[in-house]
């Protein structure tokens, strides 16, 4: 019947519209996002998602089912901290909305309640008994990666230094859960600077943003007011001009903090989970740290810092061109954290921003380069990517397809050894680390590692660096390029040594006691011997089961 012939002719066009729509997804999914995209892509998401407190046993289906009473859930998961929690994004903000109109308010017997209403829920089974029995045990999302003696482990079965490195990536590098989990952090926190600024909001930068993060890395926040200022620009395209009156201070300075300290206070006193607030008011780049429980992240929120966004952006662009650059640098960061080469707190050592642009310089320098150096990047920066900072010129490409991938076939076996060749060997008492340029340039002043901040001019970003830290690093830079050249790695194989990266994990000295003595004092040596009797034990169980005794 024609009426049948039109039905299958629907059939078939949809068919060929859903097609070309999985097309269109792939060609969108396959085309790497600016840094931009990426951002405002993330923080919309995280605008429409709450995190909810479960009881130990609980049905997913049930909650689920529960929850989508109030619109559509776009995705979930579930992960473990002090407890169960579940993450929901929703497709459409007015759901929360929707939600929170039957949330009741905590009956206060022992403690008063601050009545904020926030996007943090619990959950609790008025029947616990009846509902509990989940007929489907729940995935964890993991939130933080394997220990180091795990990974070494896992590292020995490896077959080439290469497959090694990318292991060490996947194991430790940010989950899609966990980088959702980092937005809505800071997009709680913006929920309370918008009591005060309504157009505020607040971005992550640094490693969470910058593919550099690790799994348990901090979340580096600030307080953008961007927002605001654009306001302004079209007010003064009138023929009159109107503006805001608003409190006036001496200082940018004082103004930062001022604001960081009330919405220090705020967290501190009403935002739910928030706990250990820190201002640090008086540091160079005024703060406010905390705690904050539900996500289980250290925070560190600042006001808006033009320099550091840029320098999270061009390490995005470094660390999306090519897949060799992350890989290296989650060991090297890996490496120089097993050694004590850099450490939590602040202090004389390198810190984990210094190693990873000395690595972006050894991979500028390669031959051919793998990454453009930042001059290059300036060139290819179009009318909508200038950007000028405190009169100083920080342009550069955001769009990635204009960047030509590099014709660079080294394997990161070489690269690894390399590196460390290289610094082991770097004239630091006369040459600068200069990304710009890509360049090795004399070093202005006597700082004993001097590495050009790319975006303000004639500052280093490792000035904190003293000389026996510098000398650390070299000494140890060496000995690793030393154990990869000289190492025999089916000889170690045999001995159920660790070889390779894994082996650059473990403190050395292991075959010299003396050096064993020197360099474990404060570690304990029975740790590192435990260690590796462990890893002796555990790959000689591998191999009986690979040879099935
Ligand atoms: P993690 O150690 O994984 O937290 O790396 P990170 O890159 O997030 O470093 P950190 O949390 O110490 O700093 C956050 C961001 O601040 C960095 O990514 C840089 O953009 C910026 N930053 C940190 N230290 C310096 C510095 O010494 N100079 C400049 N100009 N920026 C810095
Ligand atoms: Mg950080």
């Amino acid at each position: 019947s024609p009426g049948a012939a039109r039905r299958g002719g629907g059939a078939c066009f949809q068919r060929a519209v859903r097609a070309r729509e999985r097309l269109l997804d792939a060609e969108v999914n396959t085309r790497k996002k600016t840094f931009a995209e990426v951002q405002t892509e993330r923080l919309e998401q995280a605008e429409r998602t709450i995190l909810i407190k479960c009881p130990p046993k609980i049905n997913e289906k049930k909650l689920l089912q529960y929850l989508s009473s109030h619109g559509k859930i776009n995705s979930h998961f579930f992960f473990e901290n002090r407890g169960i929690h579940a993450l929901i994004e929703f497709s459409e903000k007015n759901s929360i909305a929707s939600l929170q109109d039957v949330i009741g308010i905590p009956s206060a017997t022992e403690h008063h309640v601050v009545p904020f209403k926030s996007r943090l829920f619990t959950f609790t089974l008025k029947n616990p008994v009846g509902q509990a029995a989940a007929e489907t045990p729940i995935h964890f999302a993991p939130q933080s990666h394997i220990p180091v003696k795990d990974l070494i482990q896992k590292l020995c079965s490896a077959d080439s230094i290469s497959s090694q490195m990318y292991s060490l990536l996947n194991e430790y590098q940010l989950t899609e859960e966990n980088i959702k989990l980092r937005f809505l952090a800071c997009s709680l926190v913006r929920d309370f600077a918008r009591a005060y600024f309504p157009d505020s909001v607040v971005k992550p930068f640094g490693s969470s943003v910058n593919t550099f993060g690790k799994l348990g890395c901090d979340v580096d926040m600030f307080l953008d007011f961007h927002e605001t200022r654009k306001h302004t620009t079209k007010m003064k395209k009138g023929p009159f001009e109107m503006e805001y009156q608003m409190k006036r201070l001496p200082s940018e300075r004082l103004a930062t903090q001022k604001i960081l300290s009330v919405i220090g206070d705020c967290l501190d006193h009403f935002g739910p989970g928030c706990v250990s607030v820190q201002k640090i008011l008086n540091a160079r780049c005024p703060l406010v740290k905390f705690s904050h429980q539900p996500t289980g992240f250290q925070c560190d929120l600042s006001v808006s810092n033009s320099i550091a966004i840029k320098s999270s952006e061009l390490l995005y662009i470094y660390g999306c061109l090519d897949s060799r650059v992350r890989a290296l640098v989650f060991s090297i960061r890996c490496w120089a954290r097993v050694h004590g080469l850099t450490n939590s707190v602040p202090g004389a050592w390198i810190t984990n921003f210094s190693l990873t642009m000395m690595v972006m310089f050894f991979l500028q320098k390669r031959s051919p380069p793998i990454i453009p150096t930042l001059d290059r990047l300036r060139e290819l920066a179009d009318e909508e990517d200038k950007h000028v900072i405190g009169g100083y010129d920080c342009s550069f490409v955001s769009d990635l397809s204009k960047i030509n991938p590099t014709k660079n076939k080294e394997t990161l076996d070489v690269l690894l050894c390399d590196f460390f060749e290289y610094f082991g060997n770097f004239d630091f008492r006369k040459n600068s680390i200069n990304l710009r340029k890509g360049k090795e340039v004399n070093k202005p002043e006597s700082s004993p590692l001097y590495i050009w901040n790319p975006f303000e001019q004639d500052l280093n970003i490792s000035k904190n660096v003293n000389q026996p830290q510098l000398e650390k690093f070299v000494a140890l830079a060496r000995e690793s390029a030393w154990i990869l050249q000289k190492e025999d790695k089916t000889q170690r194989m045999v001995n159920k040594e660790p070889w390779g990266l894994a082996a650059l994990l473990i403190p050395f000295g292991k075959s010299n006691p003396d050096k064993i003595k020197n360099r474990v004092k404060g570690i304990g040596s029975e740790t590192i011997k435990s260690l590796l009797d462990s890893l002796k034990l555990s790959s000689v169980n591998s191999l009986q089961k690979a040879v099935g005794k």
